[in-house]
């Protein structure tokens, strides 16, 4: 299981594209959901050749660093989330080559390349499960999966409580008898991080993508590898109370998530990731009870990062965003790292569509871009956010391919429909020209929105943003060590805050308020989500948008 494919590159191939061993605290991040990106071999879906020709669209954007979403072998029954081999691409997203060289371009622009790891659960087609359940109960094959019993009579019931997070019983049993655990699908096998075989192999895997240069890892259910000792009841389930288990994340224990022995985990990561030069990093998915908890997945010796899903939560209203800043900004004093803020990714409705579909929604999402960017610690960008593209409500049940819609009728096939880069009919240059294939169907309207419409389109998204990053990276009030956020007396309804460096004030106003807000004194403008108007010489913010203003 530790033999490597193929020759990793030159080293020359793999240099960081700079030295700066904390980019990652200030940086933006965007993510890319592989196969809904970019097709560049012409079988509708998205694959690593299609990433590297859109690079440059990238670059130009203003961002820092991309996170890849699992390119590596699976059956795709999530998504790619159902890995068969750690170390191989699979024959749909290209080769190890295609990746060697997608990352040596993504380098020589200078963006770095964080992938996606998958360590809880393999997929059931991993040569680890298959040996498993040919050797059968009892057997050593089946020590490195959590494997047991039922209960009842003839072990005919699971063997505790637990439930999937994609909806019901998070066990599956086999015709020999025995149960196994999935946390998720029945095709995602939970592993036995107990086993020392799994976090030799780990650590292996982590290597193998250090050595082909990746600059960091985005690290899949963080906080699920160890389960409670003797795998003990929840209490309470979906058939004993109509509540899901699911609804305490992040508000409550469950014996299968934040064990404090996967804090051992990282404690052996760490050191991996700095033996390797340039600043490799790590972001944790983790949920946890409190932000004490949470800290404990961040620091010297552990990972470097935890998203902040607050904003993925939060209504369109003053009171929520203010609230949602605060804690995180807590949470990032306590952790001792910076706050990595996310307003969309590839498992929540689009931020658009959250905010109200519709004109509403994008305005409001514009806005709520400028409030996030001008926040302190790092962003992370949805693909097609900078194009203001909205969820897909209407997509046909039967092309849903979220295993979560079969199990809970809830999917997140909405957020993964593919991008839109150029011409008036769908799919809308997602393949090269001619290729009418996509896997999931874009919407009739997306003409509008695609990146060619909307590129050197005064007042468009795509510009909105570019504008934006381009200050974001070259103004001293927003880089990495800038000052603290001050918030700023105003009327209800209208969120301010001030960030100074340098001798110079940066103040982002968002108006939440139901009406145009004044905005004198703040300095000039640099950028806004809609245009300022003019009011008895001085200027308005109109209602549901935000500005940046600058004052020396
Ligand atoms: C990923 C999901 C995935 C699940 C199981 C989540 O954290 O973001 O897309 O379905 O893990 O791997």
């Amino acid at each position: 299981m530790t033999a490597s494919h193929a020759t990793p590159p030159a080293a020359s191939d793999r240099t960081p594209p700079n030295a700066d061993h904390d980019w990652w605290r200030s940086a933006v991040v965007y993510q890319v959901y592989v196969r809904s990106f970019a097709d560049a071999n012409a079988d509708g879906i998205g694959d690593l050749e299609g990433v590297r020709r859109r690079l440059p669209y990238l670059r130009d954007l203003g961002v820092d660093a991309l996170w890849l979403t699992p390119f590596y072998t699976s059956p795709m029954v999530d998504g790619g989330y159902d890995v068969a081999d750690y170390r191989d691409v699979d024959p749909l997203f290209g080769t190890l080559a295609d990746f060697d060289a997608m990352i040596a371009d993504a380098h020589a622009l200078g963006l770095r390349i964080i992938v996606d790891l998958v360590p809880n659960h393999t997929s059931d087609r991993h040569p680890w499960f298959q040996a498993a359940l040919t050797a059968g109960p009892g057997s050593a094959e089946r020590e490195r999966y959590l494997f047991a019993d039922g209960r009842g009579e003839g072990g005919k019931l699971p063997p505790n409580d637990w439930e999937s997070i994609f909806g019901g019983p998070a066990w599956t049993r086999l015709p020999d008898g025995q149960w196994y655990l999935h946390l998720f699908d029945p095709a995602q096998p939970d592993l036995n991080w107990r086993h020392p075989e799994v976090r030799a192999e780990f650590e292996d895997v982590l290597r193998f993508w250090l050595d082909r240069g990746v600059d960091g890892f985005r690290i899949d259910v963080a906080h699920g590898m160890i389960k409670a000792e003797g795998l003990p009841d929840v209490g309470f389930s979906t058939l004993t109370t109509g509540r899901r288990q699911v609804e305490l994340l992040g508000k409550g224990r469950l014996p299968y998530f934040d064990q404090d022995e996967v804090h051992d985990i990282y404690r052996a990561w760490r050191p991996i990731l700095d033996s390797y030069p340039g600043g490799r990093m790590a972001v944790a998915e983790a949920w946890a009870e409190t932000p004490q908890r949470l800290a404990r997945y961040i620091g010297p010796d552990e990972l470097h990062q935890a998203f902040s899903f607050d904003f993925l939560d939060a209504t369109w209203s003053a009171e929520s965003f203010r609230k949602v800043i605060d804690t995180a900004l807590a949470e990032s004093a306590i952790v001792g790292a910076p706050t990595t803020w996310v307003l969309s990714n590839h498992d929540k409705q689009r931020h658009v569509t959250r905010y109200g579909d519709g004109p509403e929604g994008l305005r409001r999402a514009r806005a709520a871009t400028l409030l996030m960017l001008a926040l302190p610690g790092s962003a992370y960008l949805y693909q097609g956010e900078e194009l203001g593209l909205p969820e897909v409500l209407d997509l046909p049940d039967e092309l849903r391919q979220d295993p979560a819609f079969r199990r809970t009728g809830e999917s997140r096939d909405g957020c993964r429909v593919p991008i839109p880069w150029n011409g008036e009919l769908p799919p809308y240059g997602f393949g090269p020209q001619g290729c009418d294939l996509s896997w999931l169907p874009a919407p009739a309207t997306w003409g509008a929105l695609s990146v060619a419409a909307q590129t050197g389109a005064p007042g468009s998204t795509l510009e909105l943003y570019r504008d934006a990053l381009r200050i974001r990276r070259a103004h001293p009030a927003l880089a990495a060590d800038a000052g603290d956020v001050t918030w700023l007396e105003t009327g209800p309804g209208v969120l301010a805050f001030s960030r100074a460096a340098a001798g110079t004030v940066l103040t982002c106003v968002v108006n939440i308020s139901g009406g145009p807000a004044p905005v004198d004194g703040y300095g000039d403008p640099l950028v806004a989500s809609e245009p300022l108007t003019a009011r008895d010489g001085g200027r308005l913010l109109p209602v549901d948008s935000a500005a940046w203003f600058e004052r020396r």
